[in-house]
C-alpha cells in the first residue's frame, strides 16, 4: 500500500509539547508513533516495532487494514456525519451483521467500550427499577471502564481510590465462584455483569461450568445476563463473541475496541424484548453509530469472514502456545500458567512483568504488562506465522535474560 510521506516532528519535540498541552492522565513511553501497517508499527525516528498488542486490542485486524481504509476514504468523501434523528444506511446494515452473527439482538451503537457498558446498566436499571430489582452484580478482577456506572462495576479498590462515592447499587462476588455468585444474586439483582474471560484482570478464563451455571442462577431470580465482550468480542476467542465457546447466550452484551477495525466505536446489543426497554429520549449518543464507524465496522466482519479469521485465531494461539510451553518447561521458575484463548494470550509471570514490557521495547517489540505479573499479548488476527515466532524467540530471550 501507498502511503504519503509526511515529515514528522520528533518524538521529543511531540514530547515536549504533551507535557505542555496534554492533561497527564497517561503513563506513555517516550516514543511518537506515526504510521502502521498489519503487524509493524513505526516511529517518528524511523525504527520499526513488531506489534503483540496492536491499539490495545482495538487493531484486532491490523494497524491499516485494507478493506477498513478504504470503507472509511470512500464515507469521508460522501457523508461524514448525521444524527440518530435521521435513518442511515450503514448503521442498519452494521446492527443486522452484529446481529446474525450472535443472538439476533438489537443494537443500541456509541464510541467506547465504558459507554456501551453505561446503556447496558441504564438498560438493566430500566428492566429492574419496576420489579423492585436495582443491583447489579458484578465480579472481582473484572474491568468495565472508566465512566462512573462503569467504573462502580469495575470491582478493583485501586481504580475507584480518591473517586469516591461510587454509584449505589452494585455487588461484588468473586470471579469463577458459583457459591459465592448464588450468594451475592438474589431477587433484588437486576442484572449481572461481567466479561466472560477477563482481560484487564490477567486473561483469567472461567472453568467450564461457571457461565452455564451463572446463566442459571440469573435465570432462576429473573436477573439478567450482561456480558461484556469489550475485549474478547467480534472474533479475538476464535468465535465472533466468547459466549459462543460456552454454550450459553447472554440478554445484553457489549463489545468495542475491535469493533470497527481501530475506529472509535461501541455497541449494546440486547435480546428484542430487553431492548424495547430503552424509550425515545431514554438514552442516546450524539456519534454513535455514525456512518464512518459503521462502514469500518462492516468492512471489519467482512474482512474477518473473507479471510477466514476465526479459524486462523486458534492457530495464531496454538502456536504461541507451542512456543511458550517449550519456553515454561526451560524456565519454570519463571512462568507459572499460560493462559490463551485464540489471540487473547496471557503469561502469568512469578515476578512483576513490567521491566520485561521495557526490554523488550529496546528490542522493539510491543507486549503489555496487566495486573502485575501477566504478560499480557493482544495480537492481530492477520500476523504471520513468521511474526508470531520472531516475537516469541524476542520474548522468550528477554524472560531468559530476566533475573528475578
Ligand atoms: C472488558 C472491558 N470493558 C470495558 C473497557 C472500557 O473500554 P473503553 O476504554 O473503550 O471505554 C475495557 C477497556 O480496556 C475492557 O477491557
Amino acid at each position: 500500500m501507498a502511503h504519503a510521506q509526511h515529515a514528522h516532528p520528533s518524538s521529543k519535540e511531540t514530547i515536549a509539547e504533551f507535557d505542555r498541552y496534554v492533561v497527564p492522565n497517561y503513563r506513555r513511553y517516550p516514543i511518537s508513533l506515526v504510521r502502521g501497517e498489519n503487524s509493524w508499527i513505526w516511529d517518528a525516528e524511523g525504527h520499526r516495532y513488531l506489534d503483540l498488542f496492536p491499539g490495545w486490542g482495538c487493531n484486532l485486524i491490523g494497524h491499516c487494514p485494507p478493506r477498513v481504509v478504504e470503507a472509511v476514504r470512500d464515507q469521508v468523501g460522501t457523508l461524514i456525519h448525521v444524527p440518530n434523528t435521521w435513518y442511515m444506511e450503514a448503521q442498519g446494515a452494521f446492527a443486522k451483521a452484529l446481529s446474525d452473527r450472535s443472538f439476533g439482538g438489537q443494537c443500541f451503537f456509541c464510541n467506547s467500550g465504558a459507554e456501551a457498558n453505561e446503556a447496558a446498566i441504564k438498560l438493566a436499571r430500566a428492566y429492574g427499577a419496576p420489579r423492585g430489582k436495582t443491583k447489579i452484580v458484578t465480579m472481582e478482577g473484572g474491568f468495565h471502564g472508566r465512566t462512573f456506572a462503569a467504573l462502580t462495576a469495575t470491582a478493583q479498590p485501586k481504580y475507584h481510590e480518591g473517586l469516591g462515592p461510587m454509584l449505589p447499587g452494585f455487588v461484588y462476588a468473586k470471579y469463577d465462584d458459583l457459591e459465592a455468585a448464588a450468594a451475592a444474586i438474589d431477587d433484588e439483582t437486576a442484572a449481572v455483569m461481567l466479561e466472560p474471560i477477563q482481560g484487564e484482570g490477567g486473561v483469567r478464563i472461567p472453568s467450564p461450568g461457571y457461565l452455564p451455571a451463572l446463566r442459571k442462577l440469573c435465570d432462576d431470580r429473573g436477573a439478567l445476563l450482561i456480558l461484556d465482550e469489550v475485549q474478547t468480542g467480534l472474533g479475538r476467542t476464535g468465535s465472533w463473541f466468547a459466549y459462543q465457546e460456552f454454550g450459553i447466550t447472554p440478554d445484553v452484551l457489549t463489545c468495542a475496541k475491535a469493533l470497527a477495525g481501530g475506529v472509535a466505536a461501541g455497541v449494546m446489543m440486547a435480546k428484542p424484548e430487553y431492548a424495547a426497554l430503552l424509550k425515545p429520549g431514554m438514552h442516546a449518543s450524539t456519534f454513535g453509530g455514525n456512518p464512518i464507524a459503521c462502514r469500518a465496522g462492516l468492512a471489519t466482519v467482512e474482512t474477518i469472514e473473507e479471510e477466514g479469521l476465526l479459524e486462523r485465531a486458534v492457530g495464531i494461539g496454538e502456536r504461541f502456545r507451542g512456543q511458550f510451553e517449550a519456553l515454561q518447561r526451560e524456565i519454570p521458575e519463571k512462568i507459572r500458567e499460560i493462559r490463551i484463548r485464540g489471540v487473547m494470550i496471557g503469561l502469568d509471570l512469578t515476578f512483576d512483568a513490567s521491566d520485561v514490557v521495557a526490554r523488550c521495547l529496546e528490542r522493539r517489540l510491543l507486549v503489555n504488562a496487566t495486573h502485575g505479573h501477566v504478560l499480557r499479548l493482544l495480537p492481530a488476527l492477520t500476523i504471520s506465522d513468521e511474526q508470531v515466532d520472531q516475537g516469541s524467540a524476542i520474548l522468550a530471550d528477554v524472560l531468559r535474560e530476566a533475573v528475578i
